[in-house]
């Protein structure tokens, strides 16, 4: 395109959502440096390597590095496009506050180096507020330029927020191909942030205003908890009257106008578990099906630990092979991850006879040590073990065939093998008392 000069880009956070997008940003021709806080990630990137697995990132991230494309470094430089992608947790007040102070340091570091013509984004998941929040802190640190909203002229810089709703595991194709919410403090800085993500996405990109932007994302996610809170509970119900849950959703979901979601072992990741919370924190007197959703899909955790370990008491001797460690299939992040809990849990209770397979994990992590459990592979693990908990649907385990599983006690909260014939729950003693 005649005229097109490619802007150049800073992308703050080289996490699970920065390093592909800065990845990405660089492929469409950018010249892009990735800021991260960690010497090691910053090394790492830049020997052409990667520091988490996602499929397909370690080719293109050593190609854009190669082609001197993508740069890391700890230390920022004037950019015309600052991305800002770093972790909102909550605050450690046990409230599950949200704790955007990784969002603010972010901001003080771009607000260092902030020119007239510049474009602000935030990624990172937050709640809603935070982006006029990040603008006043800019504005405070920078008198000399004028911002969005504190101006009636035209202002020198531009701010947006743009949430990401990419699936781990897809994340290079979602990255490109989801339809994104683009919301500007002001129209003009939405379509300043929409002309960038036209670079390098093509799904439909909607522009909004910033609050409703960051509310968006925070309802995606509060959504999805919330119907599979509806299936966990169903999956308890089921439990105690003795009924095969995913039996029931099947013939359920022939209704034309039922969809309900599989159940699982709780809620996990950084995400659907984490940004609820964030509504409840706006409005905690408006929130309590929100609420009551978290609670229940954290009560499921602490459900299947019970009743794996009904199981495990049940079979004296015989070793436990808990099958999965991540938040989800087939992802290395373990975040928040209820198979990890669970698993950490029977470990803690049942020493060495629980018994860890996880493809995706070098080693256990830490809550593992001192409690006698071990890693083992997943061959192993069917030659040896009598016992098969289900905790992660990684699809190395949903093709094991049944010849190899059959004799074994399975408790699958995944319902990965509907062709598992079912453990006579009461003979087996674990019918659970709640
Ligand atoms: N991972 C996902 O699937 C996903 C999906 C949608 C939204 N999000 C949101 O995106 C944001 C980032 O998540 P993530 O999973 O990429 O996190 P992450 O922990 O994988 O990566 C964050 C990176 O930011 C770095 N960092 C922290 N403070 C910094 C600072 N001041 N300057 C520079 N670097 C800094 C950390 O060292 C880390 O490498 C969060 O708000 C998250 O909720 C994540």
């Amino acid at each position: 395109m005649m005229g097109d000069v490619k802007p150049d880009v800073c992308v703050v956070g080289l996490g699970y959502i920065g390093l592909p997008t800065a990845a990405i940003i660089a492929r469409a021709g950018c010249k892009v440096l990735g800021l991260d806080v960690s010497q090691h990630v910053v090394d790492t990137i830049n020997r052409g390597e990667i520091h988490i697995e996602e499929v397909d990132l370690d080719g293109l991230v050593h190609g854009v590095v190669q082609r001197g494309l993508l740069r890391a470094s700890t230390e920022i430089a004037p950019s015309d496009v600052f991305v800002i992608a770093v972790p909102t947790p909550f605050a450690k007040d046990g409230h599950h506050t949200p704790d955007i102070s990784y969002v603010l340091a972010a901001a003080t570091q771009v607000a260092a180096v902030l020119k007239a013509g510049d474009t602000v984004i935030l990624e990172s998941t937050s709640p809603v507020g935070t982006t006029d929040q990040m603008r006043d802190l800019m504005a405070g640190l920078r008198p000399d330029l004028k911002f969005p909203g504190k101006t009636k002229e035209t202002p020198d810089v531009s701010i947006a927020y743009c949430p990401e709703r990419v699936l781990p595991g897809r994340i290079l194709e979602e990255l490109t191909n989801n339809d994104r919410s683009i919301g500007g403090i002001t129209p003009r800085c939405a379509r300043k942030a929409l002309a960038f993500y036209k670079r390098f996405v093509r799904g439909t990109c909607v522009t909004t205003d910033a609050r409703s932007a960051e509310m968006t994302k925070l309802v995606e996610n509060a959504y999805r908890d919330v119907n599979i809170a509806f299936a966990n509970e169903l999956s308890m119900v089921a439990d105690k009257m003795g009924l095969d849950v995913w039996e029931v959703i099947r013939l359920a979901n022939r209704h034309p106008r039922v969809n309900i979601l599989q159940p699982g072992p709780g809620v996990g990741g950084h995400c659907i578990a984490v940004d609820p919370w964030f509504i409840v924190a706006g409005a905690p007197d408006e929130t309590p099906l929100i609420r009551t959703a978290r609670n229940v899909n954290d009560g499921k955790m602490h459900h299947v630990v019970a009743k794996a370990s009904a199981l495990v008491e049940a079979h004296p001797g015989v070793k436990v092979a808990c099958l999965g460690l991540a938040f989800k299939a087939n992802i290395d992040d373990f975040r928040e991850s209820p198979a990890r809990y669970v698993a950490a849990s029977l470990a803690r209770k049942f020493g060495a006879r629980i018994n860890v397979v996880e493809p995706y994990a070098g080693e256990l992590p830490r809550e593992f040590e001192g409690t006698g459990a071990v890693q083992i592979d997943l061959d192993t693990a069917l030659e040896e073990c009598g016992v098969l908990i289900v905790l992660v649907d990684h699809d190395v385990f949903k093709v094991i065939p049944l010849a190899e599983r059959s004799g074994k006690v399975v408790y699958d909260t995944r319902g990965i093998w509907p062709d598992q014939p079912g453990v006579d729950v009461a003979a087996a003693g674990l019918r659970l008392a709640s």
